[in-house]
């Protein structure tokens, strides 16, 4: 983010509905506290209140938001090199990732809006602490399922959409999508208070409902709707019953699909972050069933289960959080998700090999583009075989390719050092690429002008090399120690 250019928010793909009195709410909090978290139920709407609140803070903000989302990290580790990747820190030379970030930010009158937190509470709340201690211009908005429990918090639990008015308006906002000129009237105005009102204003699951009106009119979607929902708990609306509600939406959606497409569904959440098709063709499909992977993939986009967006003219794929979680669900229960999630890694590490065959000609720029698109997925497939026995060679045959892309291109040294000394702590000493994987690490160190321990990585790579190197390699605290490598 230089200075010029300034909110650096994702763009929104879908219109959005109502919310005025929460998004002034939340820029009152934000001027009161340096922290302010939304929380509430999967697909309550957290996400993009945050959005619209940052887009609308442009002023008091004078250098901008920066939206860093988080489902797609698993390791709370890498946090701050994923925040300077969004920032655009390129050059981190000699610092670590935390201390870039910081430094950035430092003299910045910035929003740092940080998406989907729950599942790195602790690594959240300590970058919150650093940035609130060492920038004052900046505040946090961070969406999380649950509250950071950071002492400058301030909790603003996000309500569902207003039934009879929001809630409403949403659904046709999205079943013109589906069926261009569906329009409310007098006549369907009753079915739809009823699907928004059944469906408790959860807008997640009314985005769902509206796909349906491809083949179903609001009154059967709201019989529908009664039929199911009656088996759940009645009575008060509270957030339980919520959960219940969108769970019923979800399951309701999961049986309309084909076999087809619910394997697709849960297969695909696998994925972290986004994928293109040529990944879902290898990690989506089975002879078994035909596995028409492009057509699938068509209906679920269909059906809002997987978005659609384009990254330099190429199209790929992703799935709000709380979808991806219930396909993950499925794929466990099957007792399919170790398999495939094998076919995810096995996909990413035969990316990486192809990259870096083809580095030195002329679609160099185009594997830059495409890497830089599979961040997150590269890092899960590094840490699914850092994980399993027997399988962290995978991992350091990825990391010893590639060297340009991670160390000059991004200024990604100090993360891809941290993947190596994980991968030569768990390889066996006896490893045949060991020695160059120091070598590699070596120059990792040397681009971030860390000479005393380039020297110590060269030393023990030319042991190693030597048929000396009896002794397993540790890297000095410095690299790894902050990230608990
Ligand atoms: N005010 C709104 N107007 C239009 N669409 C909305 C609105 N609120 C939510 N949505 C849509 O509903 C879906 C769920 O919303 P969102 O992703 O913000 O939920 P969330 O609370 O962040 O869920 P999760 O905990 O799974 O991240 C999204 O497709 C989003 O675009
Ligand atoms: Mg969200």
């Amino acid at each position: 983010m230089a200075r010029e250019e300034r909110v650096v928010v994702a763009g929104e793909l879908t219109s959005f509905v109502g919310r005025q009195d929460e998004v002034a709410e939340v820029r009152r909090l934000l001027g009161e506290a340096r922290l302010v978290t939304l929380t509430g139920p999967g697909g309550v709407g957290k996400t993009r209140l945050a959005l619209q609140v940052a887009q609308r803070s442009v002023r008091a903000f004078a250098d901008g938001a920066v939206f860093v989302e988080l489902a797609e990290l698993r390791d709370g580790d890498l946090l701050p090199n994923h925040v300077a990747e969004r920032i655009g820190l390129h050059d981190q030379s000699g610092r670590g990732a935390l201390d870039a970030v910081l430094e950035f930010l430092r003299d910045r009158r910035a929003l740092l809006v940080l998406d989907n937190c729950e599942h790195l509470v602790d690594a959240c709340a300590s970058l919150v602490d650093a940035v609130t201690a060492a920038c004052p211009g900046v505040s946090v908005l961070a969406t999380s399922r649950q509250s950071l429990g950071v002492t400058v918090e301030r909790l603003f639990p996000v309500p569902p959409l207003e039934v009879s008015t929001e809630a409403v308006t949403l659904f046709v906002d999205r079943a013109v999508a589906v069926v261009p000129g569906f329009e409310r009237t007098a006549g369907n105005e009753p079915d739809l208070a009823r699907i928004a009102e059944r469906l408790d204003g959860l807008p997640l699951a009314i985005e769902l409902a509206a796909t349906w009106i491809r083949s179903l009119s609001p009154a059967q979607i709201a019989d529908r709707l009664t039929g199911r929902l009656e088996l759940l708990t009645s009575g008060k609306r509270d957030a339980p019953h919520r959960h219940q509600t969108l769970r019923a939406a979800i399951e309701w959606s999961h049986e309309l699909c084909t076999p087809d497409e619910q394997a697709v569904w849960s297969r695909a959440s696998v994925f972290a972050g986004s994928f293109d098709l040529d990944a879902a063709n290898h990690v989506c499909a089975d002879p078994e069933i035909g596995g028409d992977v492009l057509k699938a993939v068509d209906a679920l986009v269909d059906k809002s289960v997987l978005l659609r967006e384009e990254t330099a003219g190429h199209a790929r794929y992703r799935m709000l959080e709380t979808l991806r979680e219930y396909g993950q669900e499925r794929l466990d229960g099957s007792g399919d998700l170790e398999r495939v999630t094998r076919l995810h890694r096995d996909w990413f590490d035969r990316l990486t090999a192809r990259a870096d065959a083809e580095w030195s000609g002329p679609r160099q720029v185009e594997w830059v583009a495409r890497l830089r698109a599979d961040h997150a997925n590269i890092r899960t497939a590094l840490g699914w075989s850092l994980a399993r026995p027997g399988e962290a060679e995978v991992a350091l045959r990825m990391m010893c390719g590639l060297d340009e892309y991670w160390g000059q291109n991004r200024g990604f040294s100090a993360e891809a050092q941290l993947w190596l000394d994980r991968a030569l702590a768990a390889t066996p000493a006896t490893h045949p690429d060991r020695a160059l994987a120091l070598t590699i690490s070596a120059l990792y160190s040397l681009w971030q002008t860390k000479l005393d321990d380039t020297d110590r990585r060269l030393a023990a790579a030319e042991e190693l090399a030597a048929g000396r190197g009896t002794t397993s390699w540790t890297p000095a605290s410095p690299t790894s120690a902050a990230w608990g490598g």
